[in-house]
């Protein structure tokens, strides 16, 4: 990885059906801290993160708030990118697939598949996780009927759909993952060797039952498919540089794909449907996707239904962002699980950040100034502390390949603690004042100088976790954090000399828990607002005629006067309970503006409201007779 050119990396693109917590959080973060490290080792790199805004999920989140699927995409991905502004992510491109240009390259793609003969129309039976956007084969379903990645129950769906032929890559990708071994946590490989082992069944790829997606590109001419949202989703990757485009050079300098970072419970898709989309339209593999684990609180998933989810900039605000971004980092090993607690943070403030770095920064700016007036030869270091300087070394020389780009996070930020245990040990074992006292000024100054070399590689190092606390540090010894230095230091060179400045504690001790304790909302998932019931359009109407429909147990046809210029036919599923004869000339209460439908071949254009229990179903009318066309409010 060190040798490369460029580095291309990516976060997933996010699902606009919910609010940035701390999940999505973490996967950024992680994302942001490998482009930093690249970027400083002087590779052009480019970060891409993004919104993922298509799909039956979204439709639905948005008409339950009563928007379109477009307006609440546009408010929902605004959030992310404002979180991660104000996060300082140095992302080079935020996608939407809503973008026209990701679209276009989208259908290109799909065009390109189904010319090579990949891609056939056939019926999808079976079924559907709308929260997981999934096809759930039968044999993987639990209690047969609920998704086995999230719990939810699973939908039976039946329509016609287009199909890729995944089975046909099968033996392609098997050896790839065996080959390559593109995944990260090398453990969590086995698990998806295993799935494309047990067989892959051919992909179903566009859906009819709802809109929100990509249409088929015009030269399929099917105008009732939509693009199935993963496929939509994926291609984000390659469209962000222009695929679809006229302009390649974005992908010739940066495809393949170096890394992309994901949660566990998505891996299948960016590891099997992925690859096999790529070789399908002749394109090279991604070369590492690393799937790390999932936040929990208190021992259980955050979820917004079950009102559990951190809120990142709270936690930013309370504590710090850089803080914060240590903490995740250093908290749980990449690959597992891990829990939030405010806790913990504190203690790895505390700890980590005050005790271990944050004082010996404050130890060596004061002897500094007491003996040496703030200015620090390096001339003796190797001269008296050869040791130490050679452990340091030793640590910098393994970091990157061992732990950095293996996204060992924990790890890599373990071994740079263990630097500055170096230091503190020094100063302990050594005492400068002592040396002082014994007029062993050279070794005493060789000494701080050792100390500040050593601090010097931890901010190097740290620098794409904490970009401005390490460039606190640089400043406060006298050296500029770049690729230049970063490229000195990762050489085992010493700085040269150091003055040495003044600058207030950066870690000051956090005594109490700073966060808002406020009782966890659990806000009903059904709720809405005065605004969303006013968009229902109720009115008095007076039925005029009824009839039943004959082939029908269920179906009356009504004519409802509802003031209008002609009554509006209106087929209702009252049968069993009301006779035709009983129901003309009397005033029932409609939903006007609902969406006309088709009910066995006839329009029916409202909704009557009625209530139903075990003793049978009655209809809800006015009290008192009320003008036609009186609004219901
Ligand atoms: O899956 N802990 O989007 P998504 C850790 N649109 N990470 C978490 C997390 C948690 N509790 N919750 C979410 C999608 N994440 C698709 C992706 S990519 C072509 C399409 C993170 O909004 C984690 O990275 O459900 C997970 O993979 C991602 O958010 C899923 O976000
Ligand atoms: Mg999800």
């Amino acid at each position: 990885m060190s040798d490369c050119k460029t580095y291309y990396l990516t976060t997933p693109i996010y699902y606009v059906n919910d609010v940035p917590h701390i999940g999505h959080a973490y996967t950024t973060i992680i994302a942001d801290t490998i482009a930093r490290y690249s970027r400083l080792k002087g590779i052009d790199t480019f970060f891409l993160t993004g919104t993922d805004e298509h799909g039956q999920k979204i439709e639905e989140a948005a008409r339950k708030r009563g928007k379109t699927p477009k307006e609440y995409a546009d408010e929902i991905s605004a959030k992310f990118k404002a979180l991660w502004d104000e996060f300082e992510i140095s992302y080079d491109k935020f996608i939407r697939t809503t973008d026209p240009e990701h679209i276009k390259g989208v259908q290109k793609a799909f065009l390109e598949m189904y010319k090579k003969g990949d891609i056939y129309k056939d019926y999808y039976e079976g079924h559907y996780c709308v929260s997981c956007e999934s096809f759930v084969a039968p044999s993987q379903l639990v209690n047969d009927e609920l998704c086995p990645d999230c719990g939810k129950p699973t939908r039976i769906i039946k329509e016609e759909s287009y199909f890729f032929k995944l089975s046909k890559y099968q033996d392609q990708i098997l050896k790839w993952l065996k080959e390559e071994k593109p995944i990260l946590p090398e453990s969590r490989a086995n698990e998806v060797i295993r799935f494309v082992e047990e067989g892959l069944k051919d992909l179903s790829i566009t859906r009819t039952s709802f809109e929100w997606g990509i249409k088929l590109p015009k030269e399929i001419n099917d105008p009732k498919h939509v693009i199935y949202v993963w496929l939509d989703a994926l291609f984000n990757y390659l469209t962000a540089l222009g695929y679809g485009s006229e302009d390649e050079s974005m992908i010739k300098k940066y495809w393949p794909a170096k890394l992309h970072i994901v949660g566990k419970d998505i891996l299948k898709f960016h590891a099997v449907y992925w690859p096999a989309f790529l070789m399908s339209i002749g394109y090279e593999l991604p070369k590492k996707i690393a799937a790390h684990g999932w936040w929990t609180r208190d021992g259980e998933k955050m979820s917004k239904s079950k009102g559990n989810v951190i809120n990142p900039k709270e936690v930013a605000d309370a504590y710090g962002i850089e803080n914060f971004r240590y903490f995740m980092l250093r908290e749980v090993p990449f690959g597992a699980d891990g829990d939030f607690s405010e806790k913990a943070l504190i203690d790895r403030i505390n700890n980590d950040l005050g005790n271990d770095l944050g004082n010996l920064l404050n130890r060596i700016i004061g002897m500094a100034y007491k003996y040496f007036d703030g200015k620090v030869s390096s001339k003796d270091i190797e001269k008296y502390y050869s040791n130490e300087l050679n452990e340091a070394r030793e640590i910098i020389k393994n970091i990157e390949e061992k732990y950095l780009w293996k996204m060992q996070t924990h790890k890599f930020l373990e071994e740079l603690w263990k630097i500055l245990s170096i230091g503190n040990k020094a100063i302990d074992t050594y005492k400068p004042w002592e040396l002082m006292k014994n007029n062993e000024e050279d070794k005493a100054m060789a000494l701080i100088g050792l100390i500040a070399n050593l601090l010097a590689m931890v901010a190097v190092y740290l620098h794409a976790v904490m970009p401005k606390t390490t460039s606190k540090i640089s400043d406060a010894l006298g050296f500029e954090i770049n690729t230049k230095s970063f490229k000195a230091i990762n050489e085992g060179k010493l700085l040269d000399d150091f003055v040495i400045k003044k600058i207030p504690p950066l870690f000051p001790k956090i005594e109490k828990p700073l966060m808002k304790k406020e009782e966890v909302k659990k806000e009903p998932e059904n709720i809405i607002t005065i605004d969303e019931f006013f968009k229902v359009e109720l009115k008095v109407g007076e039925v005029v005629e009824a009839e039943e429909v004959k082939k029908s147990k269920k179906l009356l046809r009504l004519q409802v006067d509802l003031g209008e210029e002609k009554p509006r036919q209106i087929i209702a599923g009252i049968k069993e309970y009301y006779k035709p004869e009983e129901l003309v000339g009397t005033q029932v209460c409609v939903v006007s503006n609902l969406k006309p439908a088709k009910l066995m071949g006839m329009m029916s254009e409202g909704m009557l409201l009625a209530a139903k229990d075990e003793s049978g179903l009655s209809l809800i009318r006015p009290e008192k007779k009320k003008k036609t066309g009186t609004p219901i409010k």
